[in-house]
């Protein structure tokens, strides 16, 4: 059975301050829902202060992104091995950073191998546009990002992998993909998996839905078969918005 599991992206909201206050509101909240795997990812400069307050609950940190070498002449970056000890996922492909950042699939594939090289845990984003989506092209487009990001992964690496279909016609604009159709999409998610890895290799891998998820639609996503957690920007940044979150996939999804 595939553990559910809820990631609040941060995205470049809230100060080191507000972050550690934050998550020491939260982490009490979240404790009771085991059956949920839990994980903030905030801000990098937030990152080793969260991981501090989080260190000693079972709610997961993520990093929103890296980069694919070690060290050297890159400006602004951060490497896998800085990420090491203070987060345990890493979001790569985020399709704010597809669209503003110059992440392409080739770098997407780049940062996949990097992270787990460095047992750093990926969760990576995949999404069509409005226009694809209305030209009928969402499962040849989603399709050809998941096999350019998995490029050369082999199957033992799946299990530390996280894939989340968002939307980008979703994100932050309050329109949400219907339950059903979210399926409909991850359920090809996981076909393109399976015909990379095998059934049981693509039944084992954990795939979120993200796009304006907020507590008064989650329950249509966690109550579907294939959905199995959210990958949440806006309603992650409140602590009562979030803990509904994690309510409601603990309660649809729980063990
Ligand atoms: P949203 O963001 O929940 O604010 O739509 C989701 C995301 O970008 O991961």
């Amino acid at each position: 059975m595939r553990k559910p599991i809820i990631a609040g992206n941060w995205k470049m909201f809230k100060t080191l301050d507000e972050s550690v206050a934050f998550v020491k509101e939260l982490a009490p909240q979240l404790a009771p829902f085991s059956s949920v795997e839990r994980v903030v990812c905030p801000t990098y400069i937030a990152l080793a202060a969260v991981a501090d307050v989080l260190k000693d609950t079972e709610i997961g940190v993520g990093a929103q992104s890296l980069h694919w070498e070690e060290q050297g002449a890159y400006t602004s970056q951060i490497s896998p091995t800085m990420l090491v000890g203070l987060a345990q996922y890493v979001i790569i492909g985020h399709s704010e950073c597809r669209a503003y950042l110059n992440e392409t699939d080739e770098t997407v594939n780049k940062k996949v191998k990097a992270a787990l090289a460095h047992g750093l845990k990926p969760i990576i984003a995949v999404g069509e546009s409005l226009a694809q989506n209305e030209a009928g092209e969402t499962e040849t487009f989603v399709s050809g990002q998941v096999r350019a990001a998995l490029d050369g992964i082999d199957a033992t690496s799946m299990e530390n992998i996280v894939m989340a279909y968002e939307p980008i016609w979703a994100i932050g604009t309050g329109k949400n993909a219907s339950g059903e159709i979210a399926n409909t999409i991850i359920s090809k998610i996981r076909a393109t998996l399976a015909d990379l890895y095998g059934k049981d290799v693509a039944d084992s891998v954990r795939i979120q839905y993200g796009g304006s998820v907020k507590p008064g639609n989650m329950a249509e996503y966690m109550s579907q078969p294939d959905i199995d957690g959210a990958l949440v920007g806006g309603a992650s940044l409140k602590v009562d918005d979030f803990t509904k979150l994690i309510e409601i996939a603990a309660a649809e999804k729980g063990a």
